[in-house]
Parts: structure tokens; C-alpha cells; sequence
């Protein structure tokens, strides 16, 4: 089987960081997130098909000289075409069935029992679902007898939600579900395509374990955490010359002296913690710096932004450069 990782969207919630990267290869607990996204796939998987957009040619370079377990092949579009566009434009010569992953879920899920439970219901598709509190931002199931969807909301008002059963981002599709996708403009799967495929079948898989949609800057820490609390985190540790407790992850050379880190940090390379500093629950890209006896806790500094001396960055997202 293939399988087709939606990649193109501008994560305009991760913004300043996502002018300059893609939100995709922000870097959660030591590797961009794309990575443990794909980390889920199973090992026989063929192929990897990339469905990019935004940035296309940024993780073009970026997949080229980072291989993964699978060959991969990028499919950019030209304009945005929304996750339904994005899956037609890229979806020629993809498997019958075929995996479809939003590139942003960070979870536990076991895709061999969805590939198997998909192969014994049959239907046109199956859909990981996961159960919120909140279902009110996400595409949401109503399940009848054996799972099956009899209906599928996309970000219902709070009284209109079916059930607390979200669309975990995780699915198996037959192919001839792209020829529902009218080609040449933006489509949404969800809103446009799903509604219309239920019935033909579309069953529902329900995932235990943990999920996050790492699309703003809270859920890609909260993301973070479950990923270090799962041992996916890596690699590295509390760099030499540094004292706390870690868990650290730490992506190439550092210049970390006498510093203190509490739990779950991302460090890039080339990223300096001076004497002093503390930092916690958050992700420092390549070339960020943290000065003498600033603090950095719950906040995401992108490339070669700056916590300046004895300031404290709390809850912040500095893009590329940016001081605080
Ligand atoms: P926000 O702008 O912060 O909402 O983030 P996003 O652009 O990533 O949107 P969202 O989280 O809703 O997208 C879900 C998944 O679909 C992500 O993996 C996106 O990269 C992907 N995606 C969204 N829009 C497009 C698109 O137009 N084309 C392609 N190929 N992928 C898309």
C-alpha cells in the first residue's frame, strides 16, 4: 500500500514561525514533525506521496537530504487546493486502498489494525477517530451498527456535533474515492467529498492512546510532551555543561554552559543557552539563543530568534529572528 500525507497548508496558526517554515518540519521532541507523523506507517508501506503546497520546494530539500524508512515523492500544487484538491492533484498512480494522513496528528495510533479492520468491514474507507471533550473544531461522526458513519459534520455549532468522535487525520481510502473530487479548484474532503461517500460505506476506527492535532502553538508543546512521555523522543539528552531534568532533545552541536532544563525541550543545532538560563517545555529552533539568565518556558523560538539577557519568554512564539 501507499500512502498520501497532506502537507500543503500555510499553518497560519503557528504563525510568525510558519513565514519562514513550514509548519510541517517545525521540529517536536527532536525531529520536525512530519517524521512522527510518518513514523506511524507500517514498515511495508511502498511509497510515500507528499502533497505539498506552501513552501513545496523547502520540503523538497528538506525530505532529499533527510531520507525516510520509504521512497518519497513530492507532488506540489500550484495554488492551493484544499485537502480534497491537494489528494486529486497528487493522487495518480497511489495504491488501491491507500493510507491519507493530515501532517500535523501526533498519535498513538496502530495503522496495521486500521489497514485490517478496513479490509474486513470493506466500504469505501475508514476513518481514525478519536474521542474529545470538544469536538466543536473538528469534523465530527455520528456511528451506527459496527461503526459505520451515518453522518459527518465539519466543525459543528456545539449543539449540531453528532457525537464527541472527531476525525482523527488518519484514514484508509479506496482510489475511486478521487473521482468524486472535482479536479482544477479547492475542495475540502471533509466538507464537500465525506458527506456523500457515507453511503457507500465509511466506517469508523476508534483510536485509544493518545492524539493531538499540532496545528497551534499549545497543542505542538502539548504534542511535544506525549511524544517525550511515549519515548519517541530524541535524540540527545540534557547537554554536557547543563543540570535539570530533561527530558532534552538536541538536534546537532549546541553551546550550552551552565545552564538549567526542566522538562520536554527541543534543541536545534547551533542553538546557544548561556550561563544561567532556564528553560522549559519548549522548542528552540536551529541558531535560537537564550542569554544569560533569561528564562524561555511554554514557547516555541524560531530560527535565530533571541531571548535577551535576564528577560523571561513565557508562553510566546518569536519568528525567524525576532527578540524578546
Ligand atoms: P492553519 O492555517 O493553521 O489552519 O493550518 P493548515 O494550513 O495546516 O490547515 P489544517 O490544519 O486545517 O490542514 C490539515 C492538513 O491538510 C495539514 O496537514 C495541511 O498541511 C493540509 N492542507 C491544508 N490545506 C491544504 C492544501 O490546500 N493543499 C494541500 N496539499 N494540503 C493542505
Amino acid at each position: 500500500m501507499k500512502a498520501l500525507a497532506l502537507i500543503g497548508g500555510f499553518g497560519t496558526r503557528l504563525r510568525p514561525v510558519t513565514y519562514s517554515v513550514p509548519k510541517q518540519l517545525i521540529p517536536i521532541a527532536g525531529k520536525p514533525m512530519l517524521y512522527h507523523v510518518l513514523d506511524l506507517l507500517p514498515a511495508d508501506v511502498e511509497e510515500v506521496v507528499l502533497a505539498t503546497g506552501y513552501k513545496a520546494e523547502v520540503i523538497d530539500a528538506y525530505v532529499r537530504a533527510h531520507p525516510l524508512r520509504w521512497p518519497v515523492r513530492t507532488v506540489p500544487e500550484a495554488e492551493p487546493l484544499g485537502t480534497g484538491g491537494g489528494m486529486k492533484n497528487a493522487g495518480g498512480g497511489i495504491s488501491d486502498p491507500f493510507f491519507l494522513l493530515n501532517s500535523d496528528v501526533i498519535a498513538s495510533a496502530d495503522l496495521n489494525a486500521l489497514r485490517a479492520a478496513h479490509l474486513a468491514r470493506g466500504g469505501v474507507g475508514t476513518m481514525a477517530l478519536f474521542e474529545v471533550e470538544n469536538p466543536q473544531p473538528y469534523g465530527v461522526a455520528a456511528l451506527g451498527p459496527e461503526d459505520r458513519i451515518t453522518a459527518f459534520v465539519e466543525k459543528p455549532e456545539p449543539k449540531d456535533a453528532p457525537s464527541r468522535w472527531i476525525n482523527a487525520g488518519v484514514a484508509i481510502w479506496q482510489r475511486d474515492v478521487l473521482d468524486a473530487v472535482p479536479a482544477g479548484r479547492q475542495v475540502s474532503f471533509e466538507r464537500e467529498i465525506v458527506p456523500g461517500l457515507l453511503p457507500r460505506g465509511v466506517y469508523g476506527f476508534r483510536l485509544g492512546g493518545y492524539w493531538e492535532d499540532a496545528g497551534t502553538p499549545e497543542r505542538l508543546l502539548h504534542a511535544q510532551r506525549l511524544l517525550f512521555d511515549d519515548h519517541r523522543g530524541g535524540p540527545g539528552g540534557v547537554p554536557n555543561g547543563a543540570k535539570g531534568p530533561g527530558p532534552v532533545a538536541t538536534m546537532g552541536e549546541v553551546d550550552v554552559r551552565d545552564a538549567t532544563f526542566g522538562k520536554y525541550v527541543t534543541l536545534g543545532a547551533h542553538v546557544t543557552v548561556e550561563p544561567g538560563a532556564q528553560v522549559e517545555n519548549s522548542i528552540l529552533m536551529d541558531g535560537a539563543s537564550v542569554e544569560r539568565n533569561a528564562t524561555v518556558v511554554d514557547s516555541l523560538l524560531g530560527p535565530n530568534a533571541r531571548a535577551r539577557s535576564g528577560h523571561r519568554v513565557a508562553g510566546q512564539v518569536l519568528g525567524e529572528g525576532a527578540e524578546a
